[in-house]
């Protein structure tokens, strides 16, 4: 047997994230558990909110016929009306149950979609620095990925979008609050991405971390403002529940090729193998779909975290939301300041790994106890670097 030279071809290019995983068990085994500072994962380290627990108890202790059987691909009529009213209210858009298709998370949705849309060679903009899986499940479908790069506030860069944009064009992913920036989009860079974002081409809106946005603001609702907009959405973040494996995709019923696109999207479902999202889990985010672990948790250490790296020297903007901090590297090749910080015991991921070098990637799961601990090394990674820019001659 042999492995396709597509996949060998990803798995290799998509070695960095493995990598860390694989240094990460390596470091542990040396240094012992306690020693190693993992701020690599994007895996929440909370427990899921209490009223999330407590519905998932009530929900098994049900009596629900069939309720471990197959169902419609696209999910529990019930669950899927009570999700779209929710929709309606935040969107102002008329969604009813038959626009929401329940899928395994954002990564079910935004695959569904894809296979839903593209032809071979047809064109996704992602805007860089993103969220590496992309790639990969847009060359699932046979599209091909045209990056565009972000501005400096990691905002979309409206001009250069427009100049990516071809007759291949079929979809932009958009993802605010976003990994691995933090940034949050603006109600104003919405606007004008609608006013570019037209007829085929589709806007998939991948909001994992909605939920998630620091300092009491809330992120512009996508849907409301961008008119071709599709939700990927999921509450993997938003509850910590990320194994649980559940989400859905919203299409706004004023879309043109609604019909056809959540026909096309249910049988996606189907025929990827999903069949159908968790059935326990529907039931249980549709009881308390507004349920959302502690943000102050991740709002406290994106503080200590940012605070102290800022008056070490780092260049790391407090992100506005999600849980990670996106911080430039003290010399251009993060990979080199990578292994800096992997001699100190410290996991982080390169910014190389979502298409931007001389970034790095901290995540705010880790234990507040391990930040803390794990400043030392920080800081003297630093000095390491300022002292060899400095007998190397360079000004920093
Ligand atoms: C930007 C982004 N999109 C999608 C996903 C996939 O999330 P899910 O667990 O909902 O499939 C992730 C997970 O880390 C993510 O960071």
């Amino acid at each position: 047997m042999s492995i396709s030279r597509a996949i060998a071809e990803q798995m290799e290019r998509s070695s960095w994230i493995r990598r860390m995983f694989e240094i990460g068990i390596q470091m542990r085994k040396e240094r012992g558990a306690e020693n190693v500072f993992d701020f690599s994962l994007g895996n929440p380290e909370v427990e899921p909110p209490e009223a999330v627990m407590a519905a998932l108890r009530r929900v098994v202790a049900e009596d629900r016929p069939h309720r471990h059987s197959y169902m419609p691909n696209g999910g529990y009529p019930e669950v899927r009306a009570r999700l779209a009213g929710g929709l309606a209210e935040r969107t102002g858009l008329p969604f009813t149950g038959a626009d929401v298709i329940m899928t395994t998370g954002a990564a079910g949705a935004i695959n569904v979609v894809l296979k839903s849309i593209l032809d071979p060679g047809d064109e996704v903009i992602v805007l860089n620095p993103y969220f590496p899986e992309y790639r990969f499940y847009i060359e699932n479908h046979g599209g091909r990925v045209v990056t565009v790069e972000t501005d400096a506030q990691f905002q979309p860069d409206i001009a250069r979008i427009a100049r990516a944009i071809t007759p291949w064009t079929k979809a932009v992913i958009l993802n605010t609050p976003n990994n691995p920036t933090g940034a949050v989009y603006s109600a104003e860079v919405l606007r004008e991405l609608n006013a570019i974002i037209r007829e085929p081409v589709l806007a998939i809106s991948d909001e994992p971390y909605r939920p998630l946005v620091f300092d009491g603001a809330a992120a512009p609702e996508t849907l409301r403002i961008v008119k071709r907009a599709v939700q990927a959405w999921s509450w993997s973040k938003a509850m910590a529940i990320s194994g649980e494996r559940i989400g859905y995709l919203a299409i706004p019923p004023d879309l043109a090729e609604a019909e056809a696109l959540r026909n096309a999207c249910t049988f996606a479902n189907r025929i990827l193998g999903y069949i159908n999202a968790p059935a326990i889990w529907q039931w249980v985010v549709a009881e308390v779909p507004e349920a959302t672990v502690d943000v102050g948790r991740y709002q406290e250490k994106r503080d200590l975290l940012c605070d102290a790296l800022q008056a070490m020297g780092y260049e790391a903007p407090r992100p506005a939301g999600s849980f990670y901090v996106f911080a430039k590297t003290p010399i251009p090749d993060d990979i080199a300041f990578i292994r800096l910080l992997q001699a100190e015991g410290i996991l982080a991921v390169p910014g190389s790994g979502f298409g931007r070098s001389g970034y790095m990637r901290l995540s705010l799961t880790i234990a507040k106890s391990d930040l803390e601990r794990s400043l030392a090394g920080f800081a003297r990674a630093m000095e390491q670097c300022q002292c060899e820019l400095t007998a190397a001659g360079v000004a920093h």
